[in-house]
């Protein structure tokens, strides 16, 4: 669905991706893992139109999405999850849910005079999309509250409802469990593997945690300074020597993370 080819982007003479290639399966659920600083949120951030590459080519579905701003991508249904901004964060969770989908009527005047029925249709149609959203995600008790008065994770389980206010069809996900109890972390997990199930949407998970790795990913790639140095399923992964390296080489703060 997603072919990243020998991607580069550097920061002054910094490589933070540095010749970097993968794919991404269609309706898979991958995981990107590896050591602090190997370039995965750079990488993320290339792929979903953040940031310019220096050079390489990102193709979705064979057509050339390089470089693409993130509205343009946002069309073709490829999200990267956000943190609730703040300026929203005195809208409820309702209605920071609302926002989301693009082409909303009522934002012209024209509209507010004219198409006053049609903008209560699409306003109600809106409600209960978000309410079913809520719903899914098990915290329709919080529809009324202040986004930013919610748990950080709860924060984290209205951030990926965002994505499903919109036809998503490959949502990317940045260590959507820091910082989340594990309970918490539990809910998102079933909630990704439900939309995956259920909704047909494939995912790219960037996560330190291996536990939540190992229950949604596979198959998994490894990166470290700025290339793909592995593929596979976790515990491939886990036994290769490359990878092994690769997370001793920054200490013990990941070397207890991945238990080869
Ligand atoms: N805007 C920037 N300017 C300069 N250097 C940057 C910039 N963004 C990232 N880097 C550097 O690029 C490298 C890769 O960073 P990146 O955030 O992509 O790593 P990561 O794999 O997501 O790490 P972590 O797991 O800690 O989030 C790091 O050394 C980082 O300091
Ligand atoms: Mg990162």
């Amino acid at each position: 669905m997603i072919k990243v080819e020998n991607l580069h982007k550097h920061f002054g003479g910094f490589h933070a991706v540095d010749g970097a290639s993968l794919e991404i399966e269609k309706g898979t659920i991958t995981g990107l893992i590896g050591p602090n600083g190997a370039g995965k949120t750079t990488l993320f951030n290339v792929v979903a139109g953040v940031l310019q590459p220096t050079s390489g080519r990102v193709t979705m579905e064979g057509e050339d999405i390089t470089g693409l701003p993130p509205h343009e991508l946002f069309h073709k249904g490829l999200l990267r999850t956000f943190q609730i901004a703040h300026e929203f964060a005195s809208m409820t969770c309702r209605e920071n849910l609302m926002m989301v989908p693009p082409g909303q009527l009522g934002e012209k005047l024209w509209d507010t005079w004219f198409g006053r029925k049609r903008i209560a249709d699409e306003e109600r149609a809106l409600r209960a999309r978000a309410d079913e959203v809520l719903e899914f995600l098990t915290i329709e008790h919080l529809a009324d509250h202040k986004a930013g008065q919610v748990s950080g994770g709860q924060k984290k389980l209205l951030e990926l409802g965002r994505t499903m206010m919109v036809d998503a069809r490959i949502v990317f996900l940045d260590e959507v469990g820091a910082g989340v109890n594990r309970t918490l972390l539990n809910t998102i997990g079933d909630a990704i593997i439900r939309l995956n199930k259920e909704r047909g949407y494939t995912f790219v998970v960037i996560e330190h945690d291996m536990d939540f790795i190992d229950r949604l990913c596979d198959p998994v790639i490894c990166m470290a300074e700025g290339k793909v140095l592995a593929e596979g399923t976790l515990n491939e992964i886990k036994a290769n020597e490359h990878v092994i390296e690769a997370y001793l080489g920054t200490g013990l703060k990941n070397k207890d993370k991945v238990e080869a």
